[in-house]
């Protein structure tokens, strides 16, 4: 399989020297190391076909048939396969794809439904909000007066109650839903409930479970949100990007708010490989590779409790297994660096039962490399190790080498 076709062809390689070098690394990198980052996956071939191709060229401000620009008759045809196959996809009345990123996405959102200095109520930044659930270095945080409801500091499990008695005193103008770090399913319902109960839009920002809504392996915000925020590049499988879906009322302000209220011209290439990517996650395929995704995830957690870490919540229904190396000596800063110099790339987090900082792996990209169960054990034991001190670094780096030799993820 091609992945890179400039590369193949030796383009680049001969133009650029510099930079397909940099290419070439990476690949490399991403070929001989275990990536653990919950956000991140391997897009197919087909994916990064559409990413690379000539509708990069392309400027298409506006929607399909109603476009700032010339020439974009077939651009449209990408753009509306990518929406009918997003609204096929989840159940929705309506999609948005041009969103750049999540973050474009939730911003979009924020501007369909609120004003500036409008009450949101989201999960606090150091229990998994994201960055746009009102971190003061992000608009979000500026614009908006957020509240932020917790979790359990025993059971790690989002704070039901909390989350009723904020929204009844603090009437907020919207909740928001979805985080960075929590492994378990959200009770979308529950947020609906709450939401009705104070007069509030409900957005749901499921930039990371989207994939395994696509697949069956999570329940869907579809039927209860507002809007529904996501990215495509995560379990989805995507390229990097965003997206949104609401239903028929709410579909001229969220269009509007994408374009022309916070993004200018639309990426095509980015969109038509987003459509190829919904094409794929329609597939029987996809829905076994998403089960697949949250078992791999669970034998994963089972298999680093056992080897000693604590892992929040007691383990996962997704793709996201947050976990606290303390019970093994380190800290997660500090574990990050040493597992990284072994081979083992994943991040840090917030625990939700102090201030230090915890360890943060998915599933997504290893199980997309064909991995199981059986690797998923050798992967927390190799971690372990790491972490003891019983593996030094060069010595784990092989057994990593190894391992991912058998899965790589463009096969020749
Ligand atoms: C819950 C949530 N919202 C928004 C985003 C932002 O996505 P992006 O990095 O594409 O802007 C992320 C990214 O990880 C996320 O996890």
């Amino acid at each position: 399989m091609t992945v890179t076709p400039a590369l193949e062809a030796d383009v680049l390689r001969r133009q650029d020297p510099e930079l397909a070098e940099v290419l070439l690394g990476e690949r490399e990198r991403q070929a001989t190391t275990l990536q653990l980052i919950a956000a991140e996956n391997f897009m197919s071939p087909a994916v990064l076909a559409a990413l690379g191709s000539p509708l990069a060229n392309k400027y298409a401000e506006g929607y399909p048939g109603n476009r700032h620009h010339g020439g974009c008759e077939i651009v449209d045809v990408a753009e509306r396969l990518a929406v009918e196959r997003a609204q096929a996809l989840f159940g929705a009345e309506h999609a948005n794809v041009q969103a750049h990123s999540g973050s474009s996405a939730v911003l979009a959102a924020y501007a369909a439904l609120l004003r500036p200095g409008d009450t949101v109520l989201a999960l606090g930044l150091p229990y998994g909000g994201h960055l746009t659930h009102g971190s003061p270095v992000n608009f979000s945080g500026r614009w908006f007066d957020f509240v932020g409801y917790g979790v359990d500091a025993e059971s790690g499990l989002i704070d039901h109650e909390q989350v009723r008695a904020l929204a009844r005193a603090h009437r907020p103008k919207a909740i928001v839903c979805g985080s960075i770090s929590y492994p378990r399913h959200i009770d979308y319902a529950f947020f609906r409930e709450v939401a009705d109960d104070v007069g509030a839009y409900l957005i749901a920002d499921a930039a990371h479970p989207m994939g395994l809504i696509a697949g069956g392996a999570a329940p869907s915000p579809v039927p209860y949100a507002d809007i529904v925020c996501a990215t495509t590049h995560k379990v989805l499988r995507g390229p990097r990007g965003g997206m949104l879906l609401c239903g028929a009322e709410l579909a001229e302000r969220v269009d509007r708010a994408v374009f022309p209220f916070t993004q200018g011209g639309a990426q095509m290439h980015t969109i038509a490989a987003k459509a190829v990517a919904f094409g794929e996650a329609a597939t029987p395929a996809f829905a076994a590779y998403a089960h697949q995704v949250v078992t791999n995830a669970r034998a994963l957690a089972a298999a680093l409790a056992a080897e000693g870490l604590t892992v929040t919540t007691g383990g996962t229904d997704t793709h996201l297994i947050t976990a606290d190396p303390a019970p093994l000596g380190v800290d997660g800063r500090t574990a990050r660096g040493r597992l990284a110099a072994a081979g083992l790339v994943l991040d840090c987090c917030a625990l939700p039962h102090d201030d230090d900082r915890g360890l943060r792996l998915g599933t997504a990209a290893v199980t997309t490399q064909g991995m199981g169960a059986r690797e998923m054990t050798l992967v927390a034991g190799l971690l372990a190790s790491v972490l003891r001190g019983g593996t030094d670094a060069a010595r784990a780096r092989e057994d990593v080498r190894e391992l991912v030799a058998a899965f790589p993820p463009y096969p020749r």
